[in-house]
């Protein structure tokens, strides 16, 4: 679903003979009347287009850098603790 209004046909399906939006007129229907055939090919339709922008996300994606960053820094962290432990007078 991207607006949920039904106006922009991401979530359209036809019931029988009829197009439905999942959105304003489901989200339950007759599983006997979905047509998955059609369901499925315009599901299929973007797949290489998503696929492009999710590649384009992966690499221009800032998060997964700060996120190696940060557990640089707890790895860092981490090891400072352990070296200290290891300096501790036993008891
Ligand atoms: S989510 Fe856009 S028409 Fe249903």
């Amino acid at each position: 679903m991207v607006d949920g209004t039904g106006m922009c046909g991401g979530c359209r399906v036809k019931i029988g003979e009829v197009v439905k939006f999942a959105c304003v007129d489901g989200p339950d229907f007759d599983g006997h009347l979905v047509d998955f055939d059609d369901l499925m090919f315009r599901l299929q339709r973007y797949k290489a287009t998503e696929r492009e922008a999710a590649a384009k996300f992966d690499e221009n994606c800032r998060m997964r850098s700060i996120r190696t960053q940060r557990e640089g820094q707890r790895d860092h962290g981490d090891r400072q603790r352990a070296s200290q432990e290891e300096k501790k007078p036993s008891a």
